[in-house]
């Protein structure tokens, strides 16, 4: 029995460290955190249940066999956002780049299953290089796994992805076909291929940053819906942005109490838009004034600027807001 406990510790402490801590270092040096350090920002206090903290991949080629890190690049699970209960992801870059294998997958599947079971969000938070290379097709069939969930997910419960790092291959395609997408200015990417590839191929010269980083795909292609400033921002306007969505597609929006008198008169808003169309205004006071206290969560505010998307509350209430520009 001893002996079972002191083997339980020995790969609970592995699963704790990941790629070890020189990979860890490295991770800090990049101004990155881990994967669990990023859940412990994420979720509230104490409220993280892990899954599948054992888990180990089962690849045997390429000497693969000989280096096994129990939970294999992912860290998944459960926890609570302001109490409300959300199913979390969090690839681990220290290990195997965050890939994913075949075993790296069904964690992930096993959360989104559990997530569309009782009604709950996913946060994907995406550190990984794509499919693990080593195992060739059996990741592919891990990705298809996932692909599957996110479209049976669609329109049942929310799904927002944090690119945390250099996403590439599959690692980028599950993501954008979640709900919402926040990225980390200078240290995320969204590629389809890196750069390396596409000076191969088409003879293109072109940075990480110019071909999927976080101004590239907030200003341009419209992928991402912000561009945060680094990753402990990018958890906590998750936290905020998390308190504006219903759990799943049966209840309501979330309420939540508001000290703003719901018949109060906000005279300044006769006069906030000018009679004449060609005169400008700002579009962000109307909309402040109408939300309670002010509170605006804009979306995509790099992105086709002459409409503004967003979250507010009124009485209490969650509103989608689109202010147009004429
Ligand atoms: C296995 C990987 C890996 C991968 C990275 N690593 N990506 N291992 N499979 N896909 C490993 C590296 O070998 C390295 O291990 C460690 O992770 C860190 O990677 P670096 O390259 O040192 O980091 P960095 O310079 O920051 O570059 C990150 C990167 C680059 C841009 C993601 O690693 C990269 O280009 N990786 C390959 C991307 C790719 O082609 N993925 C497959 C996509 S295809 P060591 O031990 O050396 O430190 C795909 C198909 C989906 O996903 C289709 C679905 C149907």
């Amino acid at each position: 029995m001893l002996q079972t406990l002191v083997e339980l510790e020995r790969r609970r402490e592995a699963a704790r460290m990941g790629g070890g801590p020189a990979r860890i270092e490295a991770q800090h040096k990049k101004g990155r955190l881990t994967a669990r350090e990023r859940l412990d920002i994420l979720l509230d206090p104490g409220s993280f249940e892990e899954l599948d903290m054992y888990v180990e991949h089962n690849c045997v080629e390429f000497g693969m066999e000989a280096t096994k890190i129990p939970g294999d690049g992912v860290v998944t699970g459960s926890g609570t956002i302001n109490g409300r209960l959300v199913y979390v992801f969090s690839q681990d870059f220290t290990v195997f780049g965050g890939s994913l294998s075949e075993r790296h997958a069904q964690k992930i599947c096993k959360i989104m299953d559990n997530a569309m079971k009782v009604g709950a969000p996913v946060i994907g938070l995406n550190d990984s290089g794509g499919a693990r290379i080593q195992e060739g097709v059996a990741s592919l069939g891990g990705y298809a796994e996932v692909f599957q969930r996110n479209v049976l997910a669609s329109g049942v419960i929310p799904q927002i992805s944090l690119i945390m790092g250099p996403c590439a291959g599959g690692a980028v395609y599950s993501p954008a076909m979640t709900d919402f997408i926040f990225m980390v200015k200078d240290s995320s990417y969204m590629f389809v291929t890196g750069p390396d590839v596409v000076k191969t191929v088409t003879n293109e010269v072109v940075t990480q940053d110019e071909l999927g980083g976080a101004i590239t795909h907030t200003t341009k292609s419209g992928v991402a819906d912000l561009a945060c400033e680094d990753d402990v921002d990018a958890l906590l306007r998750t936290r905020a942005f998390f308190d504006f969505l219903p759990l799943n597609n049966r209840v309501g929006v979330p309420y939540r109490p508001s000290s703003d008198d719901p018949e109060r008169l906000e005279m300044s808003l006769d006069t906030l838009v000018p009679a004449s169309a060609a005169k400008p205004y700002d579009m962000h006071e109307l909309i402040r004034k109408v939300a309670d206290e002010g509170e605006f969560f804009e979306i995509q505010p790099a992105h086709a600027a002459n409409i503004i998307v967003g979250f507010a509350r009124v009485e209490g209430r969650t509103v989608s807001l689109h202010v147009c520009g004429r």
